[in-house]
């Protein structure tokens, strides 16, 4: 069993994979498309972060590939459709980075509030300027979060213990943590909140929600900090009010364009300006966050290729397997078409053999179900079910 890992993933995936009994391939570069058809050959596993492009020329290149693991967040630079299609299996890491996020928006809370960004420019400048003017604890003070997800819940919880006042703004029903008070708008939260932080998610409704109207609504001499996505904030609407003194300072981590490459130029109309802060994308990126992904998205596909489970593919049915039992596995991928259960079941019912378990899921095109069984099925029925005309792939564990 052979793993291939590029783009220099974190060591704690080749742990997980070596245990499981891969062979792991660690390079530190990405493959172009070319190189990524002589190399996948007789590779089961397959990790990259957002640099390598799998398409759909790199997948029929690919015979003996299970799945792919993107070691990174977005899941865009494969070709997911065709990798359902062939019934590869792709994972990300959508939740390993939320501490190091919440870390820097504490962080930024704190330097935004004490003025740190124009202090340390003063000192660097070689001036000493000791004052207290415009600088305050956050003690006491009151963070609005909007989007209550899994970044906006445990921001939340660590401000509290800060001892910040929580209000949040969610348009799904999300129940409060701690202390924290859900407002019935946003309106009411912008006119509550002494420190706005955007933690929405990236659904194409959310482009340009929060513009003058809502800047405007904020308390004078509140701040606001988006490390969400960069499309939903008009920054020139933020530089106005920066600049009329109406918001006391910003941070922003996500841009609308952001350059591609280390060491690209940045633009922007946010540069500058006094007491804003700006980060490189970088809310998610640690150590601690890359170990985490490392060894979340290798447990995934060790999971999916040893024992059936499609827990959390962005791409296949989602089938929560138990433990691998003592009896005998067979996940079967199928198009998504009345009557395959039925004549799956039959199979097992010819071949006499006692289903102790099932767990079905569909998505689009396709269907996923597991079985267990008491027994493992014969080679015939094996050969059948692979051979009918809606079977994607059977495996057996
Ligand atoms: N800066 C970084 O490096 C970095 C790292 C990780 C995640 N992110 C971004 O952070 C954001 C939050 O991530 P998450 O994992 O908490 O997402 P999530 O999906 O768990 O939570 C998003 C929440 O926002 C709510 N929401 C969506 N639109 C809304 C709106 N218009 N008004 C109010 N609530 C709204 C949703 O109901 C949901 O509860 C995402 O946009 C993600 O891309 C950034």
């Amino acid at each position: 069993m052979k793993a291939l890992l590029l783009e220099n993933i974190h060591p704690s995936a080749v742990q997980v994979l070596e245990s499981r009994g891969y062979e792991v391939e660690l390079r530190a570069g990405s493959l172009r498309e070319a190189e990524l058809v002589e190399s996948l050959g007789d590779v089961d596993l397959l990790g990259i972060r957002s640099n390598t492009t799998v398409t759909k020329r790199v997948l029929e290149a690919a015979p003996a590939l299970q799945a792919i693991g993107c070691f990174c967040i977005g899941t865009n630079q494969v070709d997911l459709v065709a990798a359902a299609e062939r019934g590869v299996g792709v994972f990300n890491a959508p939740y390993s980075n939320t501490r190091s996020v919440v870390e820097l928006v504490i962080g930024e809370i704190i330097a935004l509030a004490r003025r740190l960004p124009e202090k340390t420019q003063r000192m660097h400048d070689g001036v000493w300027d000791k004052s207290a003017r415009g600088s305050h604890e956050v003690r006491g003070r009151t963070l609005g979060i909007v989007g209550y997800g899994n970044i906006g819940t445990q921001l939340s919880n660590v401000a509290e213990a800060l001892g910040m006042r929580v209000v949040f703004y969610d348009t799904a029903d999300r129940p409060a943590h701690g202390n924290a008070r859900r407002t019935s708008s946003l309106a009411e939260l912008l006119a509550t909140a002494d420190v706005v932080s955007l933690h929405v998610d990236g659904r194409p409704g959310n482009a340009g929600f929060f513009g003058d109207e809502e800047f405007a609504a904020m308390k004078p001499r509140a701040m606001f900090i988006n490390a969400s996505r960069g499309m939903v904030v008009d920054y020139d609407s933020l530089r106005n009010h920066v600049l009329s003194g109406h918001i006391a300072g910003a941070a922003v981590d996500v841009f609308p364009v952001e350059p591609k490459a280390q060491g690209d130029e940045f633009d922007s109309i946010l540069r500058g300006l006094d007491n804003v802060i700006l980060t490189p994308h970088v809310g998610g990126s640690t150590q601690e966050a890359q170990e985490e992904i490392g060894w979340f998205v290798a447990e995934k596909l060790a999971g999916f290729a040893l024992a059936g489970s499609t827990a959390l593919s962005v791409n296949l049915p989602e089938v929560l397997t138990p433990p691998l039992p003592d009896g005998h596995r067979v996940g079967f991928l199928h198009h998504n078409v009345p009557g395959v259960l039925a004549r799956l079941n039959a199979v097992f019912a010819e071949a006499g053999d006692n289903v102790i378990g099932q767990h079905l899921s569909t998505r689009d095109q396709l269907g996923y179900v597991i079985t267990d069984a008491s027994e493992p099925l014969p080679a015939e029925a094996i050969g059948e079910l692979r051979a009918s005309e809606h079977c994607v792939w059977l495996r057996t564990w």
